[in-house]
């Protein structure tokens, strides 16, 4: 049956956006518990209201998605919650963030969208609690936001350098670390890090993309060591060139390039893996070369 969608902002701090379906199910998402690991790919069949209905893959699953307000997040959220999952999202500018909220809700109407900078460990100790206030315990994370800053790195300032890293790699650092704790607690999560084939490869004028992204790259796979002994998947997907405001500034011909969806349907297959192995570090590349 299709509820109603309530959008609330008056009790919630500037900035937020929450979507539940009523109050009742808000608390019934949050009391659910993550589905254990061996019924991922085994969806029940359940009843409502005598029609029988089956359960989507990620019921009770409760997805971040950092920069979930276009491009390759966005797609992410979007597949998140088509798959059952509730889907928090946050960017910078509260209009777009707003907007994929609402396009979000008519998917899965378990969303909350919150205006937060990533780089800034108040914004994302907020970010998290709040999420979890509306959500529930955070079962998936996905470090996507990030930004594109090209040319020589010798002519590069010291402040592009920082605002690079710290919003393409401390922000996983941020991030992991306050989400990490409560997975541990569990024994249970997924934490899917968003790099790049500039995270595998040099070029000119990548100097401080690509140390950034390398730098996703090896702080992922040492995440992922430190947390498997606690049950905690840690991934790293490598797109090529991707079809979003990022990558259409530059020159490549668009009609070849990876869609944002292609992105999403790997972030779909690491959370949909079966329990008990996990796929580490995704290269994803179009199949015709742009
Ligand atoms: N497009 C490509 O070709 C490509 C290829 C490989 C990897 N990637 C990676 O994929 C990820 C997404 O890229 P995209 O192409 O989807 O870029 P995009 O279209 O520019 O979207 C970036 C998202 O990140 C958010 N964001 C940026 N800085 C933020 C901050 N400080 N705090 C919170 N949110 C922030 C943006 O929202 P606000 O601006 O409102 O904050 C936006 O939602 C990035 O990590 C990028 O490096 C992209």
């Amino acid at each position: 049956m299709q509820q109603a969608v309530s959008l609330m902002f008056s009790s919630q701090p500037p900035g937020t956006l929450t979507a539940v379906e009523n109050s009742n199910d808000r608390m019934s998402v949050a009391q659910k518990e993550w589905p254990r690991r061996g019924r991922i790919l085994m969806p029940r069949i359940s009843k409502t209201n005598g029609e029988p209905m089956e359960e989507q893959p990620l019921t009770g699953a409760v997805a971040l998605v950092t920069g979930g307000s276009r491009g390759i997040g966005r797609a992410i959220a979007h597949q998140l919650a088509a798959l059952g999952a509730a889907v928090s999202i946050c960017g910078r500018d509260r209009a777009a963030l707003e907007e994929s909220a609402r396009t979000l809700a008519k998917i899965g109407p378990r969303v909350h969208a919150q205006a937060a900078d990533v780089t800034k460990p108040a914004d994302v100790a907020g970010l998290v609690s709040r999420t979890e206030a509306a959500l529930g315990s955070i079962t998936i994370l996905v470090n996507n936001a990030g930004i594109g800053l090209f040319g020589p790195a010798h002519e590069k300032t010291e402040a592009d350098w920082d605002r690079v890293m710290a919003t393409n790699l401390k922000s996983v650092f941020l991030l992991s670390r306050a989400v990490a704790p409560s997975m541990i607690r569990r024994a249970s999560g997924d934490i899917i890090n968003i790099s790049s084939l500039a995270g595998k490869s040099t070029f000119a004028g990548g100097g401080i993309y690509c140390a950034s992204k390398w730098g996703v790259v090896g702080l992922s796979g040492c995440m992922a060591e430190d947390l498997r002994e606690h049950g905690i998947r840690v991934s790293v997907i490598c797109p090529g060139s991707v079809a979003t405001e990022f990558s259409t500034r530059r020159t490549k011909d668009a009609s070849k390039l990876l869609r944002p969806e292609d992105v999403a349907h790997a972030v779909e297959a690491i959370v949909t893996q079966r329990p008990g192995s996990f796929l580490s570090e995704i290269h994803l590349r179009p199949v015709r070369k742009p």
